[in-house]
């Protein structure tokens, strides 16, 4: 049934999760975690994924090529052997969707020991954490009383498909996002879309012209926006984040290939003169812009717990809800492996693939 106008529009008066606020020190220094051997969960699971799906009501695809909604089980009562499994079926699906989760009020500790399960958390530079919760908690927030991330999109589409904190020398694997409080009705949508699939969507040539390059992912623009937007106020706990990944990665459980720039955090393709990387990155940014047919769209709940694998996704927030109106949440971010470049199969017989397009006049 449909809210009234007036219902709609109302917002509890007190944040729910007031241990959850959002804490900003413009003082506060971390350490990045540093490399680490990674030992990804997915190689231990049981492909058939009995602890994972045992108590599961529901399996539902949430479209063909990214996203299933597992109904009936809680993160919180998962085996070991259960979290592996989660890690092979987010690695084959891009993303996983809980709903109702106790995890939502199990406690920072819990909390963490359980996405530590991955990896090693991520120190974030510049999102807040809680005033009196572990650093590693990436608080989103978005309220009349902190219009912070309002103002960072100001006069900008918010539609910005990317990997969170992709210049990590070993980039994110899993990530959990969990919300604690969303809009009332609809509205603040995460569109998670699968970037194995938006490489295979290309030509067989076109793929081949992309494996085997390296690309550069830097924090320099998000950091300057945060210096831009808040001055004396910004957060800068850590230095500018610079590395070099391939253009083309390879899921180290799935074995998929998949495309790993992203408009957030890549500024330019190692080895091209300034106008041909810009022209490509333009070129496979709009790519998956336009991927409506490889991607899904997440709703929330107070409750909605979404898993995904920034190895083999990237996501978009859609920021459509009215300003004001409050969206809570926090996200936990295991890191993985250093990604693993493509490497062009010789003679696979794909190219010719391109030539029966021709016969068949599909081009
Ligand atoms: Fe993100």
């Amino acid at each position: 049934m449909i809210a009234p106008l007036g219902e709609l529009k109302a917002q509890s008066k007190e944040p729910l999760y007031p241990k959850y606020l959002p804490h900003y020190d413009p003082l506060e220094k971390v350490e990045e975690v540093g490399p680490f051997e990674h030992d990804d969960p997915g190689h231990r699971a049981d492909p058939k994924m009995p602890n994972l799906l045992q108590n599961a009501t529901s399996i539902t695809e949430l479209s063909p090529h990214c996203g299933t909604e597992l109904l009936g089980v809680q993160l919180t009562e998962l085996t070991t052997e259960g979290l592996d499994e989660l890690a092979l079926l987010t690695a084959q699906r891009g993303c996983v969707v809980f709903r109702d989760q106790t995890y939502t009020d199990a406690g920072f500790k819990e909390q963490a020991k359980i996405a530590s399960h991955f990896g090693p958390l991520h120190k974030h530079g510049w999102m807040p954490h809680p005033q009196d919760g572990p650093v590693e908690f990436v608080i989103v927030y978005d309220s009349k009383d902190d219009l912070r991330i309002r103002k960072s999109w100001a006069r900008k589409s918010p539609i910005q498909f990317h990997v969170d904190q992709s210049p990590e020398r070993q980039p994110p694997g899993l990530t959990f996002f969990c919300m604690l409080e969303s809009p009332d009705g609809s509205g603040g949508d995460t569109i998670i879309s699968n970037m194995g699939r938006a490489f295979e969507r290309l030509s067989p040539s076109f793929r081949k012209r992309l494996e085997g390059l390296n690309a550069v992912h830097t924090t320099a623009n998000p950091i300057l926006r945060e210096i831009r937007d808040n001055g004396n106020n910004s957060v800068l706990r850590r230095p500018i984040t610079r590395n070099i990944h391939p253009v083309v990665t390879v899921h180290p459980v799935t074995k998929q290939k998949g495309l790993f720039v992203n408009s957030s955090y890549t500024q330019s393709i190692v080895g091209w003169d300034e106008e041909e990387s810009d022209y490509m990155l333009k070129f496979l940014f709009d790519h998956i812009n336009r991927g409506q047919d490889f991607s899904c769209r997440v709703r929330y709940e107070p409750g909605t717990v979404v898993v995904w694998d920034q190895r083999i996704t990237q996501h978009s927030q859609t920021l459509d809800y009215a300003a004001g109106d409050r969206r809570h949440a926090f996200r936990l971010t295991p890191l993985a492996n250093v990604p693993i470049p493509s490497k062009i199969e010789e003679d696979d017989g794909e190219c010719q693939k391109d030539e029966a397009r021709v016969m068949l006049n599909l081009c």
